[in-house]
């Protein structure tokens, strides 16, 4: 039948976003036949243009092999575009013509997708609640970061959206909870009857949490600097991973009962202080390999001057009975010497120790979330042969050697699907965000109140010295050099 069941509606079509990201992921999806087989696309932007415009600005991040060109042709074959003005409710009145317009549009599932800055965010929700909800089919909206940028502009976009849509309508993108690592955290912990009695501050000496990437902000950095790195990573993405780390086992593993169980853990956490962190911002390294290497300050997007963080870390303390006294210790910045993000969980030392002192190193669980997945403990193990004495090795499930054949979707793949199937396990509930603005909106005021200085570190390093003796200081113990 030609009958249309589902609608996705894109807008913000024409952006960097749409371009680079959504509508190759809805391609991949299409391409894959993981969509609903009668789905139709509709672009949404100010811009002037054609479904043809559309294509040929996101063919080169579609990956297309020659191969899949007659999909990609029925892909955007399904696509058509509406022009109009983000403020205007006539002009979402057209948006809603066209999808009625569509065989059964009437009667067709619609999935909005915001992928608009922040300026035009409240207009457009509220002309989409206004003109284009579907009143047979079910409405969701995808909505993106930034959801605010302290806890009362967040606190106000979130009283907005709850005026136009009901919570179970609202899916705020994290992609970090797209990822096979971040979503493997809950299996590890709570369908292994190794860890679960371990898990705690008797056992654990600390967990560090890390996102380092070798690139800077390459033109972005416009939009960058009006967040900085404590917004644009460790207040979303770190924070998701900390709440599955650290959080009590849910009562069952339907979404709210886990998203109520990582809420409860990060009303255990006190707002953030300077005292627990160490702030940086990368300079140019004129002799850096290959390239002479920007630093941030030549970008020039950034204003002139600017002392908006590239690189923080910060520990946070989580005052319950499991947790009280360890260390959780988050780690992100752009331009370091490589690409990675991770989970170390490291133990205590091995009460009487019966082995020569200083040989017996601590345990490690690290989850490796990218580059190449993979899960890995560090323990001791005799030396092989005639020797006798411990040696630390790994206990190691790499992704790319036990699952060779298996691909890994992308965050985002998954992450749309969950929309159409009504999941919204991977998406960040309101009540979240408002409890991880609340811990970080006070330093981040008096980091822009007082125009902090961050702490230069060089292009493709491992970021400020002091970040790693901050690191030191607080009970992680590096195991080699590092
Ligand atoms: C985004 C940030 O949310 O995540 C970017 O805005 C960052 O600055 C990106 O580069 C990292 O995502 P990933 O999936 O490459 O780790």
């Amino acid at each position: 039948s030609t009958d249309v069941s589902d609608v996705v509606v894109l807008c913000g079509a024409s952006g960097d976003l749409a371009k680079k990201k959504i509508i190759p992921t809805l391609w991949w999806l299409f391409r894959d036949d993981l969509l609903p087989s009668n789905i139709r696309f509709v672009g949404y932007a100010r811009s002037k243009m054609t479904v043809q415009n559309l294509r040929e600005k996101t063919e080169p991040f579609m990956k297309l092999k020659d191969s899949e060109k007659a999909k990609a042709n029925k892909f955007f074959d399904s696509m058509s575009y509406v022009q109009g003005s983000y403020t205007d409710k006539s002009a979402f009145e057209k948006l809603n013509k066209e999808i009625l317009g569509l065989p059964n549009g009437c009667n067709a599932n619609r999935v909005f997708y915001l992928a608009l800055p922040p300026t035009v965010f409240a207009d457009v929700t509220r002309n989409i609640h206004d003109a284009c909800m579907s009143k047979c089919g079910w409405n969701r909206v995808i909505v993106e970061k930034p959801f605010g940028r302290d806890f009362d502009s967040s606190a106000e976009l979130s009283n907005h959206l709850a005026g136009l849509f009901r919570e179970d309508q609202l899916y705020r993108i994290d992609h970090y909870l797209g990822k096979e690592m971040v979503q493997n955290l809950l299996v590890l912990r709570f369908a292994n009857r190794l860890f679960g009695p371990i898990w705690d501050r008797n056992n654990i000496a600390s967990v560090m949490i890390t996102f380092k990437e070798p690139f800077g902000t390459k033109g972005r950095g416009g939009y960058f600097d009006q967040f900085g790195i404590i917004r644009d990573v460790m207040q979303n993405h770190l924070f998701q991973v900390l709440s599955l780390t650290a959080m009590e086992k849910p009562v069952s593993n339907n979404a709210d009962d886990i998203r109520d169980e990582k809420v409860k853990v990060l009303k255990c956490i006190k707002p953030l202080t300077l005292d627990d962190m160490v702030l940086g911002q990368y300079v140019g390294d004129p002799e850096g390999e290959g390239e002479a290497k920007e630093g941030y300050l030549d970008d020039a997007t950034v204003p002139k001057g600017s002392v908006t963080p590239t690189f923080a870390l910060a520990r946070f303390n989580i005052s319950n009975e499991r947790w009280d006294g360890v260390p959780f210790i988050l780690k992100c910045g752009k331009a370091l010497n490589e690409r990675k993000a991770e989970v170390r969980v490291q133990f205590r030392e091995v009460p009487g120790d019966i082995f020569t002192p200083g040989v017996v190193k601590r345990n490690e669980l690290v989850m490796r979330v990218q580059p190449n997945e993979a899960v890995y403990c560090k323990m001791m193990t005799k030396t092989p042969g005639m020797n006798v004495e411990p040696i630390e090795t790994e206990m190691d499930l790499s992704y790319n050697m036990r699952y060779k054949d298996v691909k890994m979707p992308d965050a985002y793949e998954r992450l749309i699907l969950d929309v159409f199937t009504g999941s919204q396990l991977n998406f960040v509930r309101s009540d979240e965000l408002s409890e991880a603005w609340r811990i970080f909106t006070p330093v981040l005021h008096q980091i822009e109140g007082e125009k902090v200085k961050p702490i230069p570190y060089k292009f493709g390093t491992r970021g400020p010295v002091e970040a790693d003796d901050f690191v030191k200081n607080a009970g992680f113990h590096y195991s080699s050099t590092y």
